[in-house]
C-alpha cells in the first residue's frame, strides 16, 4: 500500500531505529524497512507464513525472524532481540486479524511504547468500507483467505469471516480514535482514506491506570466496553 510506504519513508533517522513488524506474514513490507532501518525484527507465528518469511528474509543480516505469538510474547521477544529506538508496525490491518487475545497484544505494545518511548505505525482497514471495497478486496484474495462466509460476516459490525475461518475486524472511526486514546501517544502523521487509515504515533506516551477500550469488539456485541487494569 502506497500510504504505508509513504509513512515508513517519513520516519526520522531510521538508520538509528529498529522496525518491529507485528505479524510480518511472508515479509511483504520488509524490503521497504531494510532499505532504511538500523535493523528489523519480524514476529510471526503462522507455520506456513514463517516458512516463507524465513526463506525470504531469514538470511538477511539486518533481519531477525522471531517465531512468536505476539499476543503473549511480544515484550519478551523485544527484550531478547537487538531492539533500539523501536518503531512498531502493524501493516495491512494485521491488528484486525490477530489470532489470540488482542487485548494481550495491546497491553504489551502500550507498555513497550511507554518504556522505550518508541513509535507505532498502525495501518487499519475501516468498517465504513467493508461492505463495498472490503468484500471486493476479499474476493480478489479468496484463494488465500477463502471465500466470504455470508452467514458469519457482519459488515455493520466490521467483522469479515471466510468459509475457511479467516477473520478480520475492520474498525470504525470511533473505535480507531478510542484505540489511539488508549495507547496514549502523540500523532506524528495520519493518512485517512475511506477504506483505510495509516497512523504514525510517537512520544511522549501518556500513562493512565485504567482505560475503557471500546474498540476491542464491535458495538452492540454486549461486550463492547472492557475495563483493563494495566498490570505493568
Ligand atoms: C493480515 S496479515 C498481514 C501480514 C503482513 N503484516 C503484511 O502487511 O503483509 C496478518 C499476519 O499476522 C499474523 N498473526 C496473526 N496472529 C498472530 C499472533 N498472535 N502472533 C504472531 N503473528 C500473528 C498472521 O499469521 C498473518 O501473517
Amino acid at each position: 500500500m502506497e500510504a504505508e510506504r509513504f509513512t515508513i519513508r517519513s520516519v526520522r533517522n531510521p538508520s538509528h531505529k529498529t522496525f518491529v513488524d507485528l505479524g510480518a506474514g511472508y515479509g511483504r513490507i520488509i524490503a521497504d524497512l531494510v532499505a532504511i532501518a538500523r535493523n528489523v525484527v519480524a514476529l510471526e507465528n503462522n507455520p506456513g507464513m514463517l516458512e516463507e518469511l524465513l526463506v525470504n528474509w531469514g538470511f538477511h543480516p539486518k533481519v531477525t525472524v522471531v517465531p512468536e505469538d505476539i499476543t503473549a510474547g511480544l515484550s519478551q521477544a523485544v527484550t531478547d532481540s537487538d531492539v533500539r529506538n523501536p518503531v512498531f508496525i502493524s501493516a495491512q490491518n494485521s491488528l484486525g486479524t490477530v489470532e489470540g487475545p488482542t487485548e494481550g497484544l495491546l497491553k504489551q505494545l502500550r507498555t513497550q511504547l511507554h518504556l522505550r518511548q518508541g513509535e507505532l505505525i498502525l495501518s487499519l482497514f475501516r468498517q465504513e468500507s467493508l461492505r463495498t471495497w472490503g468484500l471486493r478486496f476479499y474476493d480478489g484474495i479468496s484463494e488465500m483467505a477463502g471465500p466470504v462466509d455470508l452467514q458469519k460476516t457482519d459488515v455493520e459490525k466490521g467483522e469479515f469471516v471466510s468459509q475457511t475461518g479467516y477473520r478480520s475486524t475492520w474498525r470504525n472511526k470511533q473505535q480507531i480514535t478510542a484505540l489511539v486514546e488508549y495507547l496514549g501517544g502523540q500523532t506524528i502523521d495520519e493518512i485517512w482514506a475511506p477504506e483505510f487509515c495509516v497512523l504514525h504515533l510517537g512520544p511522549p506516551w501518556r500513562r493512565s491506570e485504567l482505560s475503557l477500550i471500546p474498540f476491542l469488539s464491535p458495538p452492540d456485541s454486549g461486550i463492547e466496553a472492557m475495563n483493563l487494569y494495566e498490570g505493568c
